[in-house]
């Protein structure tokens, strides 16, 4: 996707996410939507194009950094619950409590038992907030092995890039197979009829957040919508699919 059609494309997303928020607001609806992915997947830029136009006020990006001593004593969930939105609100998680089933897993901050108490409860505990009237939207962006080596490099590079460059980024590629195992796990258990898995292919940093956004607005109804904007393509993304992990369609 060349730059201009991606900026023409990106400006007529923006002015239907204004609308869409509008509704949000005026109906008191809440919003939530969770972005899993590797590191360097494209979580961070996705979130910022979504929320670049918005209302400051009823929307809150939400990315936790490593949990104190206190939220570790504390219900695993504690945490996430604090910053779920309230009416009229558009919450967008930057990682979320699937940390558990992803870098907690691979990097051993958590135990097994931990893991299968958690893989327990998420659903259930999704269903409740469901229940309670939020709109949960979960995307998995993935990303190739090739891709994210050059993005890590240019985190390096970048002196824009380098706030991002943490410790765990030096065994991202390291154990790559780890992750892998660890996402296919995570969605094969945890992709529901109620909760789905959006599965983002995001080498492509312009076609996956087209489309995410598109993806979006699909999903949520407002009026006025321009039906134009609402068809993500389903090259770029689609719902889990176990076949997907033997099709190569989800990187291997
Ligand atoms: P990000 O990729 O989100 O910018 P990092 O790569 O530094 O951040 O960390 C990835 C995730 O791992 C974060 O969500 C962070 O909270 C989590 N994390 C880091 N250290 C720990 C830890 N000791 N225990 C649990 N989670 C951790
Ligand atoms: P497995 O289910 O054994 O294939 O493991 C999937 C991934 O989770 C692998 O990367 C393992 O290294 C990792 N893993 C397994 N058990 C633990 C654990 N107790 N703590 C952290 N990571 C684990
Ligand atoms: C990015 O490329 O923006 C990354 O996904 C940031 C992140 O790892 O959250």
């Amino acid at each position: 996707m060349d730059k201009k059609t991606y900026k023409k494309e990106l400006y007529k997303l923006q002015v239907e996410l204004v609308k869409l928020q509008r509704h949000i607001i005026s109906h008191d609806l809440k919003i939530l939507i969770i972005f899993e992915g590797r590191d360097a997947a494209g979580k961070d830029g996705t979130i910022k194009r979504i929320t670049e136009h918005l209302s400051p006020r009823e929307t809150r990006v939400v990315a936790l950094g490593k949990p104190s001593d206190r939220e570790q004593a504390s219900w695993y969930f504690q945490r996430y619950t604090a910053h779920l939105p309230a009416a009229q609100e558009m919450t967008l998680f930057n990682r979320s409590w699937y940390n558990r089933a992803g870098v907690e897993r691979v990097m051993g901050f958590s135990t097994d038992t931990e893991y299968e108490a958690f893989m327990g409860s998420v659903l259930p505990f999704e269903h409740l907030l469901v229940k309670s009237g939020v709109q949960l939207l979960k995307y998995y962006l993935d990303i190739s092995k090739p891709e994210q080596i050059e993005r890590l490099e240019d985190r390096r590079r970048n002196p824009l890039k380098t706030w991002k460059i943490s410790p765990i980024d030096a065994v991202a590629i390291e154990k790559w197979d780890e992750y892998s195992a660890a996402r296919n796990e995570m969605l094969r258990r945890t992709h529901n009829p109620v909760t789905p898995w959006h599965v983002v292919r995001a080498d492509s940093k312009k076609r996956a957040r087209i489309n995410v956004i598109r993806h979006i607005m699909a999903h949520v109804d407002y009026p006025e919508k321009d039906l134009d904007c609402t068809h993500p393509d389903p090259e770029v993304i689609s719902a889990f699919d176990e076949k997907q992990l033997t099709s190569g369609a989800i990187a291997p």
